[in-house]
Parts: C-alpha cells; sequence; structure tokens
C-alpha cells in the first residue's frame, strides 16, 4: 500500500489556514496555493538521489551533490491542478509538464476526461501528478489509470487537502503510488465536498461561480 505523507511544516499549516477562510479572495488565494505548492515540492524532493562531481570553485577544486535520479514530470490535473504548477517549477526548472483535464459531472461525481498531453517519455520520468482536491478520488483515480495505460510506471500523487475516502480509492487501486498532502480532512459532505475542506478549489483559483 502507498505511504500518506501529510507535510505538517508551519509554514505549510500557517497558509493553508489562509487558503480555506472564505474571505481569503481570488487573488490571494492564486498566490498562497502558488506558495504551498513550492514548500510542498521542496518536503517531496527530499530524497531525491543525487551524485558527487567534481568542479572548480574559483578558490580550488571541490566535490560537490547535483541531482542524479529520473528526470521529473508534473501533470496537474485541471482545472484546478494548474494553480501548483509555477510553484513546483520554480524548484524544479527543468520538469517537463503533461496535462489531464478531467471535471466532476455536479450529479454523478464521476469524473469526465475531456483532455490529455503528456510529454513523450513519460516513461522515463518521475511523475507527480497535481491537483489540490482529493474528495472522492475519482479524478486522481482515473488520472492515474490514464497515465499508467501510456506507460508511466513512477507516480506520486501531491493535493493540498483530502478527505479519508479519496485517500482509500488511490491506497487501494494504486499501492504503488505515495500520497502528499498538506491536510487530510475529517469527511466528504452529500455534495461531494471536503469538509471543512476550502470550498471549490477550481472557482476560488480562477474566480469562476
Ligand atoms: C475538482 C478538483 C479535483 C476534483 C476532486 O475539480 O480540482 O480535480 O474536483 O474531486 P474527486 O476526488 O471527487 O474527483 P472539478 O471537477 O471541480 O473541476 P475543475 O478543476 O475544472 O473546477
Ligand atoms: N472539488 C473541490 O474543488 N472541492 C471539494 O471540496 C471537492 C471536490
Amino acid at each position: 500500500m502507498g505511504n500518506v505523507y501529510v507535510l505538517d511544516h508551519p509554514l505549510i499549516q500557517h497558509k493553508l489556514t489562509y487558503i480555506r477562510n472564505k474571505k481569503t479572495g481570488t487573488k490571494e488565494f492564486r498566490e498562497l496555493v502558488d506558495e504551498v505548492a513550492g514548500l510542498m515540492a521542496f518536503e517531496i524532493t527530499r530524497d531525491m538521489p543525487t551524485e558527487e562531481i567534481t568542479i572548480e570553485t574559483p578558490v580550488t577544486e571541490a566535490k560537490t551533490k547535483i541531482l542524479s535520479g529520473k528526470k521529473i514530470g508534473l501533470v496537474p490535473i485541471l482545472r484546478a491542478g494548474l494553480g501548483m504548477v509555477d510553484g513546483i517549477l520554480r524548484l524544479i526548472p527543468a520538469a517537463k509538464v503533461g496535462h489531464v483535464g478531467l471535471y466532476r459531472d455536479p450529479n454523478t461525481l464521476k469524473p469526465v476526461e475531456y483532455y490529455i498531453k503528456l510529454p513523450s517519455d513519460i516513461e522515463e520520468r518521475e511523475l507527480i501528478v497535481i491537483d489540490p482536491m482529493l474528495a472522492t478520488g475519482g479524478s486522481a483515480n482515473d488520472a492515474i489509470h490514464s497515465l499508467k495505460k501510456r506507460g508511466a510506471n513512477n507516480i506520486k500523487l501531491m493535493c493540498l487537502i483530502a478527505a479519508p475516502e479519496g485517500v482509500e480509492v488511490i491506497q487501494k487501486d494504486h499501492p504503488d503510488v505515495d500520497i502528499y498532502l498538506a491536510a487530510l480532512d475529517e469527511k466528504l459532505n452529500e455534495k461531494g465536498y471536503i469538509v471543512p475542506g476550502l470550498g471549490d478549489a477550481g472557482d476560488r483559483l480562477f474566480g469562476t461561480k
């Protein structure tokens, strides 16, 4: 079964409080999601392998480290996942970015895929699937199935907030996928919203309703 990591760094938790607050407007919400995504990426990449190389500093020769592992691919789930991409790219600027377009049918709560475009070498990359919300788990679950069908074999899932129901779905269907969260909330309500959650992530990010 995949691991679930709740990243409880004080800065992440502090900013998440403002993200959750309904008084936080679109501009500030967007900035905070971007910042938290960067902070989470910092934590998620902690186990990246490195190798030692020799360079010349202006003073002397030095053995120092560079990253040596697989190349990274970011896969935001449209729309709301887009809000987390730039914050991660600031830390991992060489990452390639694929997109999976999914929306949740408001009546069935089932995900509907409407777009997919991925880097050609996803089977050689460590992919980080990004979506602020893991609610029923349907969207992330379908996105991960889509990636695996196309050859992906090394996937992490990064969300701001999850419900236990969503975590359970991913752990059952994708035991190879570790999940990284800023918070694991209490439950889903009857409309499939995470409680206490932050409301509709896409609408709050893009100012739609
Ligand atoms: C939201 C969110 C996730 C999905 C989570 O997207 O960004 O993709 O719901 O719910 P689930 O775990 O129950 O599938 P939404 O369908 O509202 O689309 P949007 O990002 O285009 O607003
Ligand atoms: N999608 C959202 O944007 N928010 C939720 O709480 C659940 C699904």
